[in-house]
């Protein structure tokens, strides 16, 4: 039909598929999504308003919509052990925005992870609503060791007193301890908020320790190592849900995109499936895997591994830039991003890191030994960037293993 009625858009939704399956995508917050997500996300549910909650809505005629976010909400409070969810939040940002607006108020102080060291914009960035409505201070990793330092998180807290500490990022590869979290907050009287929008899938299928025991709010995206739809949802204890959902709507948003809520509740049956564990699993080994290659291949890597789904290379001792590098993998179709490492003396725009992640290429079906492939391919053309027979070689390298690992 699409090709039929517009084929422009048509052409570039080919084009774009195509795309997909030709890169090795290592972008560590992207994944394929699957068919099932696909189809109920592409469904007529997108027709129907649905202000309101399941139950009590300010349209009629919501007798199946009502159902396919009670099954989302049902799955995801089983999928995470949680008391509370809401599924309605149309992203991570607004999951954050809507956390802020039930357990702040406007000015409160809240702590973060400085967003230089891993931290979401949405954490305090002054270009973001939350830093201008709100009073943040950041806490950093330890410049030694690159670990969060979790005493100097708490004496951070005991100076500041903020209402509400957040933690969860975008670039920090190991585990976050979020038990240590709860002991800072309830020591200094504050709420804690984790924002899980990377860890979802891992902390899902258990691969990553849970923030539920120990939090007050859990905010997350869909699309990440979960493989939903894009979109988010937030978690939280009983005693916030009304504010919680309040906040969501009417507070930040209006009628819910149903059609993404069915697709949320189709991922979160798949993760409640073992095989999402065992996905899981394959991608923190493929991470652990890549990672250790590269070391094997001379490149440092930011904490020396990974734990999760993710790793930083520190590119300062090839004298190239993370955007360099991300440009040079881009030409031979190895998709990555740039990424600040911990206390970078390059701007945002140039870095000195680069973040690889294997949520996608373990969708794929790729292991240990692709992994290592990959590796060796990285660093090919990274160590020599002027050649173009290089740059050949590894072009052809990637097609032929792209095509061994169709995107389906
Ligand atoms: C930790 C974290 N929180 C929130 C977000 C925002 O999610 P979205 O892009 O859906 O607004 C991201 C996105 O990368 C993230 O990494």
């Amino acid at each position: 039909m699409l090709e039929a009625s517009d084929r422009e858009i048509a052409e570039l939704v080919r084009r774009e598929k195509e795309r997909q399956a030709r890169k090795l995508v290592l972008i560590a917050s992207e994944n394929y999504a699957g068919p099932a997500v696909l189809e109920a996300q592409g469904s007529i549910l997108t027709n129907k308003y649905a202000e309101g909650y399941p139950g009590r809505r300010y349209y009629g005629s919501c007798q199946e919509v009502d159902s396919v976010e009670r099954l989302a909400i049902e799955r995801a409070r089983d999928l995470f052990g949680a008391e509370h969810a809401n599924v309605q939040v149309h992203s991570g940002t607004q999951a954050n925005l809507a956390a802020y607006l039930a357990l702040v108020e406007y000015g409160d102080t809240i702590m973060s992870m400085s967003l230089s060291h891993g931290g979401h914009l949405s954490h305090g960035s002054p270009k973001s609503f939350s830093g201008k409505w709100y009073r943040f201070v950041h806490y950093e990793v330890d410049r030694e060791t690159e670990l969060l330092d979790y005493e100097s998180i708490a004496r951070l807290a005991r100076e500041f007193r903020p209402k509400l500490i957040v933690a969860g990022t975008s670039s920090y590869p190991r585990f976050i301890d979020f038990e240590k979290l709860h002991e800072v907050a309830a020591e200094t009287g504050a709420l804690l908020m984790i924002d899980m929008a990377h860890l979802a899938g891992l902390i899902a299928g258990k691969v990553h320790p849970s923030p539920i025991p120990w939090s007050d709010v859990v905010t997350s995206t869909t699309h990440k190592t979960l493989r939903g739809p894009r979109g988010g949802f937030a978690l939280s204890r009983k005693q916030y849900a009304n504010r919680l959902d309040a906040a969501v709507f009417p507070g930040v948003q209006g009628g819910p995109l149903m059609h993404v809520i069915a697709a949320k509740a189709v991922a979160f049956g798949e993760a409640q499936q073992p095989e999402f564990a065992a996905y899981a699993r394959k991608v923190v080994d493929n991470a652990k895997t890549l990672a250790g290659e590269l070391m094997e291949l001379g490149f440092r890597i930011v904490t020396g591994g990974t734990d999760t789904h993710l790793l930083l290379i520190d590119l300062r001792s090839t004298g190239m830039t993370g955007k360099q590098a991300e440009n040079l993998l881009d030409c031979v179709n190895i998709s990555t991003n740039r990424n600040g490492i911990p206390f970078d003396p390059k701007p945002p725009a140039l870095t000195s890191g680069l973040r690889l992640g294997t949520p996608a290429v373990t969708s794929r079906g790729m292991g240990p030994d692709e992994m290592r492939q990959i590796a060796r391919m990285i660093h090919k053309v990274l160590s020599q960037p002027g050649d173009e027979k290089v740059k050949g070689e590894v072009s052809d390298a990637v097609a032929a293993l792209a095509c061994q690992f169709p995107i389906g």
